[in-house]
């Protein structure tokens, strides 16, 4: 691949010491089922977890600087951290940890973030950048590291980074980190509302917990991993999800679509109610807040009736912006080498 990558037609190494930038490009995702546990004593929650990987990308570039440094542009590009707080940041400090601080070749790096994907918003952009980081580092120090090394130096970062190295369409376990390909064929057209503010994701699983407690408190059982008070176990894949995703048919994914924080979602953002049911009405075959919102996803029958369905819930007023992507798009990839 990176041969590929870097124009060597016959698969040869370029030159290293040429290498001054590497640019990775990384996909948002969406949930397709997502269904959580009770919460654990680390403050996490397992989940079953079905993601998506949009083709709607943000670009990560690495190079080398004499100090550390992060810039961001783009969509919300103001609401990202730039300190060690920056998910991509951490990463690279994670995967330096990792390998040790001889794997690079200057005193810092400077990491360049573009954004498309927009911030706190359920669609793992903090996540991707992440990955886009990891495997833009790996390269540019020529780490070497194994897909399988970069996985485990992903779930330290975060739950979702995991499925942005990946990509396609996967199963998620554990807390999201625990990622295999899942089977599923077909394009599926999206559209996308953008909300006008950001949703905080550890607000949104509080609120989780808050709201079984209270069903569970009102109807006298005990709160569970599927959310129905009285039902224990842990929450399970949706076979008719795996079966129509397997079968490549939007009409038959679109009624499967499953997520236990839409309703906590909602509960603190109330306009979602609206926005999912403009999008209902206007046609979608499923309607859904991307994993812990505000964004709202909506799953059309083709390309063309995803156009339709934009420039009418762009009409309908019920969000910020309106976007379309097809998934599944592929995991973290380089798109350019030495500058
Ligand atoms: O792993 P990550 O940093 O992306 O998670 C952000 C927050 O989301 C966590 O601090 C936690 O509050 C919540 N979370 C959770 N269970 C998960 C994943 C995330 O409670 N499986």
């Amino acid at each position: 691949m990176v041969g590929d990558r870097y124009g060597a037609s016959d698969g040869g190494d370029y030159d290293r010491g040429t290498v001054s930038a590497v640019t990775a490009r990384v996909p948002a995702k969406v949930n397709l089922q997502l269904s959580v546990g009770p919460r654990r004593s680390d403050g996490y929650h397992d989940l079953v977890t079905v993601f998506h990987a949009l083709a709607l990308f943000d670009e990560v570039t690495v190079s080398p600087a004499d100090t550390d440094s992060v810039l961001v542009t783009g969509e919300g590009a103001g609401r990202v951290p730039l300190d060690s707080g920056n998910l991509a940041a951490r990463a690279v400090a994670a995967l330096v940890e990792a390998v040790g601080p001889g794997v690079q070749e200057s005193p810092g790096v400077a990491i360049e973030i573009r954004k498309r994907i927009p911030v706190a918003a359920g669609l793992a952009g903090g996540s991707a950048d992440a990955a886009g980081a990891l495997v833009a580092c790996n390269e540019l120090w020529d780490a070497g590291l194994s897909a399988q090394e970069l996985a485990e130096i992903a779930g330290q970062v975060g739950s979702d980074v995991g499925f942005a190295l990946l990509g396609g369409t996967a199963i998620g376990l554990g807390r999201g980190d625990q990622v295999t390909p899942a089977l599923a064929t077909g394009t599926y057209h999206w559209v996308l509302a953008f909300a006008a503010e950001p949703l905080s994701t550890p607000a949104v699983y509080a609120a989780c917990d808050r709201l079984r407690e209270a069903r569970a408190a009102s109807s006298g059982a005990p709160g569970d991993a599927s959310g129905s008070p009285g039902v224990a176990g842990p929450p399970a894949l949706n076979t008719r999800l795996m079966a129509a995703l397997r079968s490549g048919d939007p009409a038959a994914v679109g009624p499967a679509l499953s997520n236990d924080l839409e309703r906590p979602a909602v509960s603190l953002f109330p306009a979602l109610r609206k926005t999912l049911a403009a999008g209902r009405e206007l046609g979608a075959l499923g309607a859904i807040v991307a994993g812990s919102g505000p964004t709202c996803v909506f799953l059309a029958g083709s390309a063309a009736r995803a156009v339709d369905l934009a420039v009418s819930l762009s009409g309908a007023g019920v969000c910020r912006a309106v976007a379309r992507a097809a998934g599944p798009a592929p995991g973290a990839a380089i798109t350019a080498g030495p500058l």
